[in-house]
């Protein structure tokens, strides 16, 4: 069977020239597309996902020669980056030529660019021939959707291309290379490690060049949040936590990647994650729908290790359990 409907593919392609919106897949999370040159299908796309006209959207592109119709100059680093990822999670923060809609940039003289692999998002690219915006397919605020079900949970009644479950299931990482000079904006699917080696020694910017993994803690955005308040805690601490909040009867989910037999002796819903990063992280969206489904009180996630392979992991539930400590709901 052919994996990628033709016959979607056109109709799609007709919906986007015609200035809707649509769902589509690709390998980090699922988008919600609209033609990046038509102002009116972008506000859309704002409206539909309640996010604020500041925070810029993505211009998702068939391949690296494309990039020059939306890029006003592409340093050195930036095409051994595009060389060696795209197709692919890395998503690059360039100067934005003039007649980039500021509206998709959100208000900035820069534009990030990022060409997908999953095979959908590339067929509807390379048939659609121009950008696509495309922010994850969540209401602002809320985590992203790794599998066509999640999108149409959120947006009943939106076309969705559906491809399957997301094979990264985490957003791209973000690299900024407005003046050369690589900076990572937004830790994600690709790792650092493997950015690091690309770039031959160059240095790579991080948020904090001292410790990777937590940002500073009130500084975070209400993002990626699961409804169920989310709570991270250390190994050690895991089993007085989760029996302090139950006894005050707090109906209680533990997250936990650790397989020893301290943890398995707790008398309370357990959940299984990945022991490795990349794992871990291709799993983390999909588990926190998953127990949003369930509709526990609080999740106890065990909090992974601070080196750097877990850093987007660690970035991500940083957020989480930082919009709930704030009181925010989106
Ligand atoms: O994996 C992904 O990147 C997914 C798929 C659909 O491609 N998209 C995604 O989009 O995560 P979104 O809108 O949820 O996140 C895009 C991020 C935002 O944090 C935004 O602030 C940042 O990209 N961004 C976009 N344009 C930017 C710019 N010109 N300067 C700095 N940051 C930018
Ligand atoms: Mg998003």
């Amino acid at each position: 069977m052919n994996s990628v409907d033709s016959q979607r593919i056109r109709d799609a392609v007709d919906r986007l020239q015609a200035g809707d919106v649509l769902a589509f897949p690709t390998e980090t999370v699922y988008g919600l597309g609209a033609n990046a040159r038509d102002d009116d299908a972008v506000s859309r796309v704002f409206s539909l996902k309640g996010r604020p006209a500041n925070h810029p959207l993505i211009v998702h592109v068939a391949n690296q020669e494309a990039a020059g119709q939306w890029a006003s100059a592409i340093p050195a680093s930036a095409r051994v980056l595009m060389a060696r990822f795209w197709p692919g999670p890395l998503t690059l923060v360039l100067p934005a030529r003039d007649e980039v809609s500021r509206l998709v940039t959100g208000g900035q003289d820069s534009v990030a660019l990022r060409v997908p692999r999953h095979p959908v998002a590339k067929a509807l690219l390379a048939a659609f021939g121009g950008g696509l915006a495309a922010p994850s397919a969540n209401p602002f605020g809320r985590i992203s959707p790794t599998d066509a079900g999640h999108v149409r949970g959120y947006f009943p009644g939106l076309t969705v291309l559906d491809g399957g479950p997301c094979s990264y299931g985490l957003e791209s990482t973000i690299v900024s290379l407005t003046d050369g000079r690589p900076r990572i904006l937004r830790p994600g699917a690709l790792p650092l490690a493997t950015l690091r080696q690309a770039l031959d020694g160059m240095a790579i910017e991080t948020a904090d060049a001292s410790d990777p993994s937590p940002r500073v803690p009130g500084s975070l955005p209400a993002h990626y949040a699961p409804d169920t308040p989310l709570e991270i805690v250390p190994f050690d601490q895991m089993r007085i936590r989760a029996t302090t909040l139950s006894a005050q009867g707090v109906r209680v989910a533990v997250l936990r990647h650790h397989r020893g037999p301290r943890q398995a002796s707790l008398p309370l819903p357990q959940f299984l994650m990945p022991a490795a990063p990349v794992a871990y992280g291709r799993r983390l969206y999909a588990r926190l729908h998953e127990l949003d489904e369930i509709g526990f009180d609080r999740l106890l996630v065990e909090a992974p290790p601070r080196d750097e392979a877990w850093y987007a992991v660690n970035d991500r539930l940083a957020r989480a359990a930082q919009a709930h400590s704030n009181g925010v709901e989106s």
